[in-house]
């Protein structure tokens, strides 16, 4: 089997060994196949919304004979897959709104037996606030570069209860001190995308004040990298 994409690698890093996955919106089958090929997974579930992509990963599955321990299901998210078997749920390539929708549609999955990476393609700020708040603890993330785009790869825990994260945190969740360039980068592009919604924002003069606020924000990501960076 091809090596998986740099986004993908860094999801599989942080699936627990021995687990059973589900694999959400699973298109081509890379992730879940190289995790039950790799023995990292005893055992898996392919699920997307659409047959194509579904019948792609079939099809890898067939190749790679691993018919007996992937099962592939078309569905909506989490809808339908057996509860009691899962503690593994993956969610790569999607929005960060979408993530969130699967997961609010699926109560179960709110339990300290199910783990979660997460690689939110967009608003991964509002996946994180959702995330602190509904019980999860963001145990680590990974930044990664990909076409000079760059993302966040999450893992996250069931601990109860609701924390309300502040809005450093929701930009910048685990990778802020990371010693690590692509963490550091991440934090720059943060910063960047803060003073461009400010200078939209000075286009107004009622909208200062709004204004001041993501470039406070953009100055202490900012601060942030450098003082990282002088570590590395
Ligand atoms: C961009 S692909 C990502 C594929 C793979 N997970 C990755 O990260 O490379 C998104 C896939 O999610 C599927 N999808 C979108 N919404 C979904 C939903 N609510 N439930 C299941 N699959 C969904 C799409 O059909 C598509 O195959």
């Amino acid at each position: 089997m091809e090596k998986l994409d740099l986004r993908l690698a860094a999801a599989a890093e942080f699936v627990k060994e021995g687990t059973v996955a589900a694999d959400i919106g699973t298109d081509h089958g890379y992730l879940i196949c190289h995790l039950v090929n790799e023995g990292i997974c005893k055992r898996g579930f392919a699920t997307d919304i659409n047959i194509k992509p579904l019948e792609s990963a079939k099809a890898l599955i067939k190749e790679l004979e691993l018919e007996d321990k992937i099962e592939t299901i078309l569905t909506d998210g989490l809808a339908g897959l057996p509860e009691d078997e899962i503690d593994e749920i993956l969610i790569c390539g999607m929005g960060g709104e979408t993530i969130i929708g699967i997961l609010e549609k699926a109560k179960w999955v709110k339990s300290e037996m199910v783990h979660l990476v997460l690689q939110p393609m967009s608003r991964a700020d509002m996946l994180r606030r959702w995330l602190c708040e509904n019980g999860w603890n963001i145990d680590d993330e990974k930044a990664v570069e990909v076409e000079k785009h760059l993302y966040t790869v999450m893992s996250a825990s069931y601990i109860g209860g609701s924390e309300t994260p502040d809005e450093f945190y929701c930009l910048t969740g685990e990778l802020a001190g990371q010693y690590d360039e692509y963490a550091v980068k991440y934090l720059r592009w943060q910063a960047n995308i803060q003073r461009g919604i400010a200078s939209g924002l000075l286009r107004s003069e009622k909208e200062k004040e709004h204004a001041l606020k993501h470039i406070q924000l953009a100055d202490m990501l900012d601060e942030q990298a450098d003082e990282t960076e002088a570590e590395i």
